[in-house]
């Protein structure tokens, strides 16, 4: 019989041939963090590179006297930075913190990282009234809820619509403003600027702009309930490249065009032509800078001060479950599997905690607070129902957790839950593998993201159903550890080979040669 895990490796194999982006590069080397500075430096030169992303790298709070900065808990901000680190270009973001204005000049730009600057980091400054409709809520009420099948309704409010396209247009002046009297590549991410392609596209058309868009784009039938569809389509399509994470949502999306606006889909080709400017679109699956992660090792000692601190003996069994607070990260259906779990497997208790390290997010959304309800009741719920002596078998830590904390979670944990109801990738996957380089520990992963069609050896869950999800956590802790070492190498090996710089490097690549074909 073949080995587990065979069929799908085939497979995957077979897509790697017929799907450019699914390629090592074209000497069939890896990808470093070196390869892409000689891609950059070979063929960039000369070229400005601006990233537009909502979420900035860097953001300055001022707490009493002092200003404190901190790395938002974001997977496109953990991608992205190395990459500008790398080109040094300039990042256009809403200046969100309390101490952003002070710690930019009179442009709202400034140097970053902190203490070691290679960038530049350039804040755009909104009101209250355009934050509200921009962020919180076209961008965060209408088209997150409308793009991730997680059954939350969307809201569709004009007023929002209005603020988002008045944000989008001050965001393209920016743009223009920094790409000013040169070549240049724009590098938009996401959801928060659908029409930002077109606005540049139009008043420099030599300007190259790639579309990453970091979510998932649903099925047409999903999409066309919004009354702005057509005016988003169009927007995106001043492209020149719309990258997702997976083919899927190439096809969604280029369904969803052929649909609902006029112009020219090509299957073949993989790119829809409107108003005569072509857009091609490709799939590019995130990832993280494994190598930087893997090396920054922890000690035991480290590991059981982690345990220590949560008043944890050594031998308490740790499923750990790291997220942004959000709706789409399917954490009460975790919790209602722990709960299962712990009634079907009564040896468990006393031994094992289930710890959810959750960064508040968005709570000014009412859905975003509800679900905060939820969870605590769940977690209540359950710690009442097993809790004995001082053991109690849940634990919600809810804090913007630093990465040498995050990283002694994965480290400490014996299981890591990713129960996502629909996710375009999923980094923390990939960075709890990237943490064990001890080659042990259990990755328990949704079906329903984008990281599951590339970790085939994590056991893969339907988080709705919770029977089985259940029974995965006893799996899980119960899994030989030669079991675990053979699984967590493939997906060690498969990170290691499908990092962040490859991303980057196929996603420049593809970029310079539309640039290099429009300058012919
Ligand atoms: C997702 C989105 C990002 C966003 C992040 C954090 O990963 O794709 O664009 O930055 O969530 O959310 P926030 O609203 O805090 O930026």
């Amino acid at each position: 019989m073949p080995p587990r895990g065979w069929l799908s490796r085939t497979f995957r194999q077979a897509i790697d041939k017929w799907f450019p982006s699914g390629r090592p590069g074209p000497d069939g080397a890896e990808w470093s963090r070196d390869r892409l500075v000689s891609l950059i430096k070979d063929r960039l030169a000369g070229m400005r590179v601006v990233v537009v992303a909502n979420r900035e790298p860097y953001i300055h709070n001022r707490e009493g006297d002092h200003i404190r900065w901190i790395r938002p808990a974001s997977g496109l901000v953990t991608a992205l930075d190395p990459i500008m680190r790398t080109t040094g270009g300039v990042w256009v973001a809403h200046g969100s913190g309390s101490a952003d204005r002070e710690t930019s000049d009179e442009r709202g730009r400034l140097p970053v990282p902190p203490g070691k600057p290679s960038y530049t980091l350039r804040r755009i400054w909104l009101s209250k009234e355009e934050e509200t409709g921009y962020y919180y809520g076209f961008a965060n009420r209408a088209l997150w809820p409308l793009c991730h099948i997680a059954y939350t309704r969307p809201v569709f409010d004009a007023a929002d619509w209005t603020e988002y396209a008045r944000v989008n247009a001050r965001f393209a002046d920016a743009v223009l403003e920094e790409i000013e009297g040169g070549p240049a590549i724009v590098l938009v991410q996401d959801y928060h600027f659908a029409l930002l392609p077109r606005l540049v596209k139009a008043r420099r058309p030599d300007a190259i702009i790639s579309h990453f868009w970091h979510i998932p784009w649903p099925h047409r039938e999903a999409f066309r309930i919004c009354p702005w569809a057509e005016e988003i389509l169009d927007g995106l399509l001043g492209s020149d490249l719309l990258g997702f994470h997976v083919q899927l949502h190439c096809n969604n999306f280029l369904d969803t065009v052929d649909r609902l606006v006029e112009s020219r889909v090509e299957y073949e080709h993989f790119s829809a032509t409107r108003a005569g400017h072509q857009t091609n679109v490709r799939p590019f699956p995130i990832s993280i800078d494994m190598e930087g992660i893997s090396t920054n090792g922890l000690a035991r000692s480290d590991l059981t001060a982690f345990k220590n601190s949560l008043g944890l003996p050594d031998d308490c069994a740790i499923a750990l479950g790291v997220d942004r607070m959000d709706y789409t990260k399917g954490i009460p259906e975790r919790l209602r599997a722990v709960a299962r779990f712990l009634e079907r497997y009564p040896e468990w208790r006393k031994r094992f905690l289930f710890l959810q390290m959750g960064a508040p997010s968005r709570t000014e959304i009412r859905e975003y607070r509800e679900l905060n309800e939820e969870i605590d009741g769940l977690a209540a719920h359950i710690n009442a129902k097993y809790r004995s002596g001082d053991w109690t078998p849940v634990r919600i830590l809810r804090a913007h957790h630093g990465a040498e904390d995050v990283f002694a979670g994965y480290r400490a944990a014996s299981v890591c839950v990713v129960s996502s109801l629909h996710d375009g990738m999923n980094l923390v996957a990939k960075e709890f593998v990237a943490a064990r380089d001890d080659r042990q520990g259990v990755l328990i992963l949704s079906l329903f993201t984008g990281a599951a069609r590339e970790m085939q050896d994590a056991l893969l869950v339907n988080p709705y159903a919770t029977d089985a999800f259940a029974d995965a956590l006893n799996t899980a802790l119960t899994m030989a550890p030669e079991e675990q070492q053979r699984r967590m190498q493939r997906l060690r090996a498969q990170v290691a080979e499908h990092n962040i710089f490859r991303w980057a490097g196929l996603l420049l690549t593809e970029t310079c040669r539309l640039a290099e074909s429009t300058a012919q």
